[in-house]
């Protein structure tokens, strides 16, 4: 395959490293850990990482225009992989959550360096691993799904190849379009609580710009980096 796979046991964030090798020049490559200590979601969140679950950052060449697309391309990437072994219904909750059942089973942290054009897709899946206590509502794993273990290794394998082949030869309309066939949230009622307020619409379309809400005054665009929380 095109990517080099370094398989650590265990690190702070596979992202943090990642991005180091990165600026050191590196691309191409996977950083995978079998656990991470201090592991990082959106919005300066932290991301639970007990063994057991699928933590890896992807570090490719990157400009500010291509970013949009692979922010959307590795959602779809994951809900294919994720059908390959499963036959329940997977979804992409904006901008690039994966949900089952109503919870979370993966997230995506991706982080673009314009300087040293690299962007790092960090992505955290709970495949083996016990959900805590405390996410237990909100969160779910693919054990927990399916009744049963699953090779990460063998998961990892499958999502690169599916992300390989449209890395070969990337189509924006149809990465969109695509995404949106995946969409768990076009259509939906929503509430998006961004810095300085709560927006309540009906999501009538998704774009590399933001989703775009009929309120009940007018459309408005809201940006991936201003959305703090969404909620149907
Ligand atoms: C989110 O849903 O907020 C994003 C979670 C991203 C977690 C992954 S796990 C591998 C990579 N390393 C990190 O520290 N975070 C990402």
């Amino acid at each position: 395959g095109r990517f080099e796979i370094i398989h650590l046991n265990r690190i702070d964030s596979t992202n943090t490293y990642a991005y180091k090798l990165a600026k050191e020049g590196k691309r191409d490559i996977v950083v995978v850990a079998d656990e991470q200590t201090s592991g990082r979601g959106r919005l300066n969140r932290v991301w639970f990482s007990d063994f057991g679950g699928l933590y890896f950052s992807i570090v490719l060449e990157s400009d500010v225009d291509k970013f949009p697309v692979l922010n959307f391309l590795a959602p779809i990437c994951m809900v294919k992989t994720l059908k390959n072994y499963s036959n329940k219904n997977y979804g992409i909750k904006w901008p690039n959550d994966i949900i089952v059942n109503n919870k979370k089973i993966c997230g995506i942290l991706s982080e673009i360096n314009v300087e040293y054009g690299f962007m790092v897709l960090g992505i955290g899946i709970n495949v083996n691993n016990k959900i805590r206590e405390e996410i237990r509502d909100i969160a779910t794993s693919l054990k927990e799904v399916e009744g049963k273990e699953f090779d990460k290794m063998e998961i990892l394998k499958t999502f690169l190849e599916i992300f390989e082949s449209y890395l070969n030869n990337l189509s924006p309309e149809n990465i969109l379009k695509e995404y949106k066939e995946n969409s768990l949230t076009l259509n939906e009622y929503v509430k998006i609580i961004t810095p300085n307020r709560e927006i309540f619409g009906h999501v009538v379309d998704i774009t590399y710009e933001g989703i775009v809400l009929q309120t009940d005054e007018k459309l408005e665009i809201v940006d991936v980096g201003d959305c703090i929380h969404l909620r149907k």
